[in-house]
């Protein structure tokens, strides 16, 4: 609309400079035709008799210059360039037949005209020069540019007008399919359907084909991150039951102690993989978060009953403590992965033979809080551990990736809230979901 509106403007103003001074030209040569005829007239009056040049201004010479404004007029006759009558000051230099100057202040315009009268035995050469103010002049001026003025204001603001008008029904058909694609929900990927104007066919068409090409790769990609899961844990498992069988069968210390690397690298490496497509996963569904009616404590006291087996091959036993129930909308499989993450870690870093306890509370916002009686978080460190692949000097004899708190910060953050790591006084570390 600004281009448009620019654009007006530049056209306004050159209407107006181009009527104006047109109009200037017309003006003047209509006061110039006057002047010369009566220049003319005066000198058409002029009679040489007896060697003596005679003249008797006509009044008709200055009765047609008259006009509303009561421009003044001047006139001098020279003869042979010895100036006879009139204003002595009204001069006229070089061949030009009309010029513009100043006489006693004030702005003229003026003639020269001549005319060789030829007597009984002499031949004179007669100068008449006529000027005139440009009052009345100036005021038709002034009256065109006015209106000329008002033309081009009357044109600026039909444009601006027109303008706001085309921008307004362009822009519209864009704002409605702009609205038709915000309140699309973050799964609906299906083509537009909806009339659109001719011009914006190509676009609606372009965003559809980018719809369909979106859908299939997103389909694929989630299809990947599973299969990819599946193939790379399968193998690293088999692997492992071998090489632990293997490791009772050997009796070389320093055998056994290979086979035992292998099989922590074993372990480590099927723990990076797990992890890293896992935070594929969760990175992939936080983008299109599905939102279902759960319950915390059930999603909880569920995890909980799943890894109670693990626990008790430490003797540790997991504590659901808080609320009875705490309803909540989210997507269950990101905030059970998170949860699986922060029991995992109480394991890993708590000591045997302690509880572990899960609190869930629904006031003011649904929380989860993991926490441990072992050493707590590396204080020194404690800013720094959600970030990817990061571990802390605590966990140097235990299989990780440095995955899980980043993971578990993923999923509370795609939930709009956050993780919040802390050690207890007492001893023991506690890790908060909010969502
Ligand atoms: N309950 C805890 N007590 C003490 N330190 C912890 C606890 N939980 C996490 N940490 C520290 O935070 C670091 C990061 O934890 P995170 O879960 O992200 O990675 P990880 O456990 O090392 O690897 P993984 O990806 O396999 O979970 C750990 O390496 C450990 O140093
Ligand atoms: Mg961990």
């Amino acid at each position: 609309m600004l281009t448009l509106i620019g654009g007006a403007a530049v056209l306004a103003l050159l209407l107006f400079f181009t009527v104006r001074n047109y109009a200037v030209q017309v003006a003047q040569q209509g006061q110039d035709s006057i002047l010369e005829a009566s220049a003319k007239s005066m000198l058409d009056a002029a009679t040489i008799r007896d060697g003596v040049v005679e003249l008797d201004l006509p009044y008709s010479a200055f009765s047609i210059l008259s006009t509303a404004a009561d421009d003044r007029v001047f006139y001098a006759i020279l003869q042979d360039g010895n100036f006879l009558s009139g204003y002595e000051d009204l001069t006229f230099s070089d061949s030009q037949t009309f010029q513009s100057d100043y006489i006693r202040g004030s702005g003229v315009r003026k003639i020269s005209a001549s005319r060789t009268l030829i007597g009984a035995n002499r031949r004179t050469e007669l100068q008449i020069v006529v000027a005139q103010t440009k009052d009345a002049l100036s005021e038709t001026l002034d009256r065109i540019s006015r209106n000329t003025a008002l033309l081009g204001i009357g044109f600026f603001v039909l444009a601006v007008a027109l303008s706001f008008w085309a921008t307004s029904t362009t822009i519209g058909q864009l704002g409605k399919l702009t609205t038709s694609v915000t309140r699309r929900g973050p799964q609906d990927l299906s083509p537009f359907a909806k009339p659109v104007p001719r011009e914006m066919v190509p676009l609606v068409s372009s965003l559809n084909s980018l719809m369909g090409r979106l859908d299939q790769s997103l389909s694929q990609s989630e299809d990947f991150i599973a299969e990819a899961a599946h193939r790379v844990r399968t193998p690293l498992a088999t692997v492992r039951s071998y090489a632990e069988a293997t490791l009772q069968r050997v009796d070389k210390e320093e055998n056994r102690e290979a086979m035992r690397s292998m099989v922590k690298a074993i372990d480590e490496s099927s723990r990076a993989a797990g992890q890293l497509l896992d935070h594929a996963m969760i990175t992939f569904r936080a983008d299109h978060l599905e939102r279902d009616e759960i319950d915390l404590v059930d999603l909880v006291t569920d995890l909980v009953q799943r890894m109670t087996p693990i626990a008790e091959m430490k003797d540790l036993s997991l504590k659901v403590l808080g609320v009875p129930r705490a309803p909540y909308s989210g997507d269950p499989v990101l905030i059970q992965n998170a949860v699986r993450n922060l029991i995992d870690n109480a394991m890993k870093y708590g000591p045997a033979e302690s509880s572990i306890e899960i609190t869930v509370s629904a006031n003011p916002r649904p929380r989860i809080t993991v926490c441990d009686h072992g050493s707590g978080f590396p204080s020194s460190e404690i800013g720094t551990l959600t970030t990817r692949f990061q571990r802390g000097a605590n966990a140097k004899d235990t299989i990780g990736s440095g995955l899980g708190l980043t993971i578990a910060q993923d999923v509370a953050m795609a939930h709009g809230g956050g993780i919040e790591l802390e050690n207890q006084p007492e001893g023991g570390a506690c890790v908060t979901l909010s969502f």
